[in-house]
């Protein structure tokens, strides 16, 4: 059953989640050329994290190179892949993995859309540099014809009410009533110990950075990739959004918490920070919240 939806590329599953504890190079021999609308994800940073080894950034390079290969084979024609990445870091010098593997995507012919920043508020506390506070996402698509819905990603406008002051469109408003594009700078908290969707993932993607990507990316019923699922954000989102969520990660206790949390999630029980919700702002009286 697994196997055969899997391997489908035309049809909707009947379930909306397909999650393993696997390497990635072994779950993604089972799915289908151009089956997946997005492939979004977050790859080990080569860090000496819980779930990782550290290597030599030429191997790690390396092994980048074969997931990516899989991913592009797995892109639909019209869709998008969105590799979220940090910083490499060794004997103190900064390697900033977005430019170490943007050579990569483009030997497989992949187009870059944006270069989003991430911009968040908490992290460690730098002696040597300064602190670091932003990641960023390498937006690629395989063809100049893509899925981009901006409508559903629009946020408020500073001034909705703002009217052009002269020439034919006098008196009418200058900006979109929807709303204005979210541009290529995102300002969303990362998962410390006080967001609500803090689990024992030392990484974790905060929902709501997905979710974005999923409702510009794709649409109802398309599928979406997390080859390195870790606790499941990325199909929390795709779900939350009626899309077809994929994804795989070598720890069990990870894929475990995923699950769970998926469940959750279908329960109506799992706590999400909402997205555009106000940052908190300590200047502020309660915060501004
Ligand atoms: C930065 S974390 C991703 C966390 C994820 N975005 C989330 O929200 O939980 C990277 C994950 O890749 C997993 N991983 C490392 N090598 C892998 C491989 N070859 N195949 C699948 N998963 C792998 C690690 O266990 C880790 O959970």
């Amino acid at each position: 059953m697994m196997k055969s939806a899997l391997q489908s590329s035309q049809n909707v599953a009947d379930q909306d989640v397909f999650i393993a504890c696997e390497d990635n190079l072994s779950f993604t021999k089972r799915l289908a050329d151009n089956s997946m609308k997005l492939i979004v994800t977050s790859p080990p940073y080569n860090m000496a994290k819980a779930y990782e080894k550290k290597i030599s950034l030429q191997y790690y390079i390396q092994c980048q190179k074969k997931i990516i290969a899989q991913c592009v084979r797995l892109l639909h024609p019209t869709g998008s892949l969105c590799w979220q990445l940090g910083n490499h870091v060794s004997k103190g010098e900064v390697f900033p993995l977005d430019m170490v593997l943007y050579p990569l995507f483009k030997d497989y012919g992949l187009k870059l859309r944006n270069r989003i920043i991430w911009h968040f508020g908490h992290g460690l506390h730098c002696t040597n540099r300064l602190s670091g506070r932003h990641e960023t996402i390498l937006w690629f698509t395989k063809s100049d014809k893509y899925t981009f819905n901006l409508d559903s990603v629009r946020v408020p406008s500073k001034y909705p009410n703002k009217k052009h002051f002269k020439g034919p469109n006098k008196g009418k408003l200058s900006g979109n009533p929807k709303g204005k594009n979210p541009s290529d700078v995102w300002e969303i908290p990362n998962v410390k110990s006080n967001h609500c969707e803090k689990t024992i993932h030392p990484c974790q993607f905060p929902v709501e950075l997905v979710e974005r990507l999923v409702l510009a990316m794709t649409d109802t019923g398309d599928r979406v990739f997390d080859p390195f699922v870790g606790v499941g954000s990325s199909i929390i989102a795709a779900i939350k959004h009626h899309r077809i969520g994929y994804g795989c990660d070598t720890e069990k206790q990870y894929i475990e918490i995923a699950k769970e949390r998926i469940g959750q999630f279908k329960k109506g029980n799992l706590k999400l920070r909402p997205m555009g919700k106000v940052i908190y702002d300590p200047a502020l009286p309660g915060g501004g919240q």
